[in-house]
């Protein structure tokens, strides 16, 4: 039985130069992040939110401390096998939407399953673009929609290769709060549908009562009650 996949990360620690400075931006983060389930980690600005969903990712090794997902260290796997656990496990949606301006919406989402080199790709992105709201606006290229719409193409990309864990980072920066409400839903709701775990980080404490566990980033450690 899939049991889904549980992410952990242990006592992390990171750290920035600057000039001769050393700002230690995580100082013993720990987090666990279950099968399913809906975690949102707030943050003031510059508190270190996007270091440790990177680090957490697999995309940014840090100092000292560990990450796991189902009992495997991300940082023993060689980068070549832990690419490939990111791209067959992680779905990735950033405030910029990063579509690439020459394809269609339809396009823009196969791009992963093309990746993975599986089959029916069309197919695939096309189910998961009307999950999304836009069977509408599949042939349509990026300059074609509003950012709201542009967002929910990357969340479709995000989601079109079914993965186990889904990470978003301050999802909805870039968009209109009328937008950012109804993105913000459709990625909460369409993430809940694929039974992913998801963590989505974000300065905005609007978004607190979407998620199944509030979490708060202090001093570079994750705290379970705000300041
Ligand atoms: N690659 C980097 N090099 C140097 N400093 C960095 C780098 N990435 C982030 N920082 C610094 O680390 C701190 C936390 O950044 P970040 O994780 O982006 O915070 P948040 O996402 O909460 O706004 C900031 O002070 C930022 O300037
Ligand atoms: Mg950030």
């Amino acid at each position: 039985m899939d049991t889904g996949l549980i992410l952990s990360g242990e006592k992390i620690v990171k750290s920035y130069r600057s000039g001769d400075a050393t700002i230690r931006v995580l100082d013993g983060a720990t987090i666990t992040i279950s099968a399913g389930e809906m975690v949102v980690l707030f943050g003031p600005s510059g508190s270190g939110k996007t270091t440790l969903l990177h680090v957490l990712a697999g995309l940014e090794q840090p100092d000292s401390g560990s990450v796991s997902v189902n009992g495997t260290d991300v940082y023993s796997l060689s980068d070549a096998r832990r690419s490939r656990m990111r791209r067959e496990q992680f779905g990735f949606i950033f405030q910029s939407f990063n579509l690439l301006s020459s394809m269609s919406a339809l396009e823009n989402v196969q791009i992963p399953l093309w990746t993975l080199g599986r089959k029916n790709a069309r197919g695939l992105a096309a189910q998961v673009l009307e999950r999304v709201g836009l069977a509408h606006r599949m042939h349509h290229r990026p300059a074609e929609l509003s950012g709201g719409e542009q967002q929910r193409v990357a969340i479709a990309r995000a989601l079109v290769t079914q993965p186990k864990m889904v990470f978003a980072d301050e999802p909805t920066g870039n968009l209109d709060s009328s937008s950012a409400s109804s993105v913000m839903n459709c990625l909460v709701s369409a993430v809940r549908d694929s039974n992913a775990g998801c963590l989505l980080v974000t300065h905005n404490a609007q978004w607190g009562e979407l998620a199944d566990r509030v979490l708060y980033l202090i001093d570079g450690r994750v705290e379970v009650e705000p300041k």
